[in-house]
């Protein structure tokens, strides 16, 4: 008898920086599947605040009692890279209905690229739906404490950039 294949998922995203809202969803998508492999886009956006080796060694460091949660940046195609992984499903966490029209179009022209990769969305918590890197990065550049909306190491490495800028 074959052994079974493990089920892997990729949970893409740019993770600039990683929020609890991310750490939510990766924590749901490893009780769901044998493996899931948060995959960091590298070239996010033109200046992203931290490198794409940044972003996976916080990743890494917050996830790293997580035996079946694996950090990698990825570049190209996600269809390509997911198929490389081997993976089953792509998930995706939606927090609002405004979320849903991007999602659904990224899911769909996934499906059509890669047929054979599954999209699964997956809802946080409810406290982390207003939750976004992107408002985390601005509040914290204006002086706003972010304890709470990301892991403790994630506003260490914050403050740390902030120090030296
Ligand atoms: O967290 P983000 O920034 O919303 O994630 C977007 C991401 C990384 C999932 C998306 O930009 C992506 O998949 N980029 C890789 C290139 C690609 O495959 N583009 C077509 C997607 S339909």
């Amino acid at each position: 008898m074959s052994t079974p294949r493990e089920r892997v998922a990729v949970y893409p995203g740019s993770f600039d920086p990683l929020t609890n809202g991310h750490v939510d969803i990766i924590l749901r998508g490893a009780r769901l599947f044998d493996r899931i492999v948060v995959a960091i886009l590298r070239h996010a956006e033109k200046t992203p605040l931290f490198s794409a080796a940044e972003r996976v060694a916080m990743a890494t460091e917050v996830f790293q009692d997580h035996p079946n949660v694996e950090v990698e940046s990825f570049d190209g195609l996600l269809v390509d890279y997911a198929e490389r992984r081997r993976a089953l499903a792509i998930v995706r966490g939606l927090r609002a209905v405004s979320d849903f029209e991007y999602e659904l179009q990224m899911a769909l022209m996934n499906r059509r690229l890669g047929p054979a990769i599954e999209t699964v969305f997956m809802m946080p918590a409810e406290q982390y739906t207003y939750v976004s890197s992107r408002l985390v990065k601005e509040v914290f550049a204006l002086g706003a404490p972010v304890t709470g909306l990301v892991p403790d190491l994630v506003e260490a490495r914050l403050r740390q950039k902030r120090a030296r800028s």
